[in-house]
């Protein structure tokens, strides 16, 4: 590896003086007290590694594939709106690094880059993010546009009715600078997330669109089942990394319950709380094919554009590695529940 930071922390205390107070409060914060941002991370510190030994093998395999697609190693980059708070060249430096680390991007429907400038970047493979906005036809338009730019699925974010009560940045009074906007959308409009749909949403978007939907902010056994009911490709456990649900369950918690009641019918990733290899391990090993990452992104992103990125993945991938070689699993899908012991004191 090849940087002067070897844990994506480093990059964290890095971008925080880099980064201004607003657009950090912003990104750092949780909703409500922060629970559920705080055990998110907290959460994997439960959990602990049984490693085997003499289990021989050169370089281990880190590569997998999420429906069907190839990416280099099992961790890939949430959809995260607004970057051009971070760094000035904001999704284009993201999706950038992302493609030189190989693996998946994922942009958000909030991007301050419009979809179809991101995908002209074509570097890596590309699903889009969806809010559910009235009025539904600014929903639907962005599936088409998705579509027509070449973007492999559409990832449905479910866990926002509402935004969240984001009280650390209203108590400081922040505001995002007038310049940050969202490109998807035409300055005249104002999308707006909505509380009224119902699972039949999936079924509209089924008319509109032949790629697969993948739904994001799954916590339970119970909506697992719904998803599958209404066709969902792939499922997020995610509670959108702290920020809509406060005491919401921490996604690493919630995994196990969601993996069981998919009973391998559908993919099933993760997100919120990842900062280590350590900690995608201990994902796969509950069950997730892969997971995401949005803050840490965050931080690569505001202290070298790009490269940073890319250097973020390479810390995980190099970190995952030597979990992977001390605890005898020569490929991913060697990572297997039985490697892992929960501990509770
Ligand atoms: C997000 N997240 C998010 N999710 C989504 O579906 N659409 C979006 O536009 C955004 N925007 C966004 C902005 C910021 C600043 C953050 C921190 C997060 C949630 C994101 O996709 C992911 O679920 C969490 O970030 C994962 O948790 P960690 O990795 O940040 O702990």
């Amino acid at each position: 590896m090849d940087t002067q930071y070897i844990q994506t922390k480093q990059y964290e205390e890095a971008a925080r003086s880099l980064v201004d107070a607003a657009a950090w409060c912003y990104a750092e914060s949780g909703c409500g007290n922060e629970q559920t941002l705080r055990a998110n991370i907290a959460a994997f510190e439960h959990l602990y590694i049984r490693p085997r030994m003499l289990v021989p093998m050169d370089a281990p395999d880190l590569s997998t594939t999420v429906l069907g697609t190839s990416i280099s190693l099992p961790v890939m980059a949430a959809p995260v709106g607004f970057q051009q708070l971070w760094h000035p060249e904001g999704e284009r430096a993201s999706v950038q690094g992302t493609g030189q680390a190989q693996t998946l991007y994922v942009a958000s429907s909030s991007a301050t880059t419009s979809l179809e400038e991101i995908a002209g970047r074509v570097c890596s493979p590309l699903w889009f993010q969806l809010y559910l906005f009235e009025p539904r036809s600014l929903s639907a338009q962005l599936v088409q546009r998705a579509q027509q730019a070449g973007y492999q699925a559409i990832v449905v974010t479910v866990d926002t009715p509402y935004y969240g009560r984001k009280e650390r940045f209203w108590r400081n009074q922040y505001s995002l600078p007038e310049h940050i906007r969202k490109a998807n959308f035409s300055d005249d409009v104002d999308p707006m997330v909505s509380s009224t749909f119902d699972w039949g949403v999936f079924d509209w978007l089924r008319t509109l669109t032949d790629l697969p939907l993948i739904v994001k902010g799954i916590l339970t056994a119970e909506d697992t089942c719904k998803a599958i009911e209404h066709g969902v490709a792939a499922i997020v456990v995610s509670n959108h990394g702290g920020r809509q649900l406060d005491a919401a369950l921490p996604s690493i918690v919630a995994l196990p319950e969601v993996v069981g009641a998919a009973r391998g019918e559908v993919e099933v990733y993760l997100d919120g709380g990842i900062r280590t290899g350590t900690d995608v391990f201990k994902a796969l090993a509950s069950g997730a094919r892969a997971v995401f990452i949005g803050r840490s992104l965050l931080w690569g992103l505001a202290v070298q554009g790009a490269e940073g990125v890319n250097q973020i993945f390479a810390i995980l991938r190099e970190e995952l590695e030597y979990a992977m070689v001390l605890s005898g699993c020569p490929d991913v899908n060697c990572i297997t529940s039985d490697l892992l012991k929960e501990c509770n004191w």
